[in-house]
């Protein structure tokens, strides 16, 4: 199927992403938050981005115009279904991501696909809470969307060959690097960097070393881009913990339990970089 219009659901950190590479990327843009103060940071920052961009003439300035002028906002669920795929990025909660299907049932079409750029969830399970098993895929970018190169594509039980394809040319014509996997916890990349993100704060727990030793430990030491807890920060502890949740629940195995200091930060609100504090001040 040929997309020509994408529909983002949420447009925190990842969705705002997705919009921005979306839209570079030609295609029409529909993006959707639930209250319009979510919605114009979402979309301040998108611009705030192409504006820097074009400041540093990676793109002209008239680029830059068109690429915002590819992209419509609403709050209403419904104006979602003019899309021929819709890239849901709300929170990893499956109530959450429940409730959208379910409304995104009554107004699409049999045609439309759904991927769920979910870190950690069960595609399949997601699946089964729609109308469309078939037309149901998973499509995981990573933050920072327009910087970072891969998009993982993940396959549910029921998710058809050709839902497969059109998610490849998507990511093709995004100019990502695509890989795919079958339906397993943390898929590839969470299962292997949180489980990593989240020992380094154990470590940092036990008094080992300081956050900024653990960091340099790592960039210097395995030539990273950037430490294990500054990455936190950027990823959000709430979506950090939102994983090794899922992964200690569907492998029952102990080597996924949260660090307890994760738990903490989450429930102190010391999310990271979009709360403005998190291992570190923003
Ligand atoms: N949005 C857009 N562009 C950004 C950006 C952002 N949020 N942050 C940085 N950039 C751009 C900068 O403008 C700069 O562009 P330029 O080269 O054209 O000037 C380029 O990225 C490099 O940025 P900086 O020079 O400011 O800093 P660094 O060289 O340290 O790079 C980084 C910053 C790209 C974040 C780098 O540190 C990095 O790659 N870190 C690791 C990120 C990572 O591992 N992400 C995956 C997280 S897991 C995940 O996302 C899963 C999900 O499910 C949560």
């Amino acid at each position: 199927m040929e997309v020509k219009t994408i529909s983002v659901i949420g447009v925190g950190p990842m969705g705002s992403g997705i919009v921005q590479v979306a839209a570079a990327s030609g295609y029409n843009v529909i993006a959707c938050e639930i209250n319009d103060d979510l919605l114009k940071k979402g979309v301040a920052s998108i611009f705030k981005n192409l504006d820097k961009l074009a400041s540093k003439e990676k793109i002209t300035a008239a680029e830059a115009e068109a690429i915002k002028g590819r992209i419509k906002t609403t709050t209403t669920l419904e104006d979602t279904a003019k899309a021929e795929l819709i890239i849901e990025a709300a929170t990893e909660s499956v109530p959450i991501k429940k409730q959208i299907y379910s409304a995104l049932d009554k107004v699409i079409t049999p045609d439309t696909i759904i991927a769920s750029n979910t870190s950690s969830i069960s595609i399949t399970e997601l699946a089964s809470h729609t109308a469309r098993p078939a037309k149901f895929i998973g499509m995981h970018f990573f933050n920072p969307v327009p910087v970072m190169k891969l998009l993982e594509i993940i396959v549910g039980h029921n998710t058809s060959d050709d839902t497969l394809k059109t998610a490849q040319a998507v990511g093709d014509k995004m100019k990502k690097v695509t890989v795919i996997c079958k339906d397993k916890a943390g898929f590839i990349v969470s299962r292997l960097l949180d489980l990593y993100l989240n020992e380094s704060i154990q470590l940092y727990d036990e008094g080992i070393a300081t956050k900024e030793d653990i960091d340099n430990g790592m960039i210097y030491g395995c030539n990273y881009p950037m430490g294990p807890l500054a990455l936190v920060d950027l990823v959000g502890a709430d979506v950090l913990l939102a994983v090794m949740d899922v992964l200690y629940r569907e492998f029952g195995d102990p080597k996924y339990r949260p660090a307890p200091l994760l738990r903490k930060m989450v429930r102190a609100g010391k999310l990271g970089r979009k709360t403005g504090e998190g291992f570190y001040k923003y």
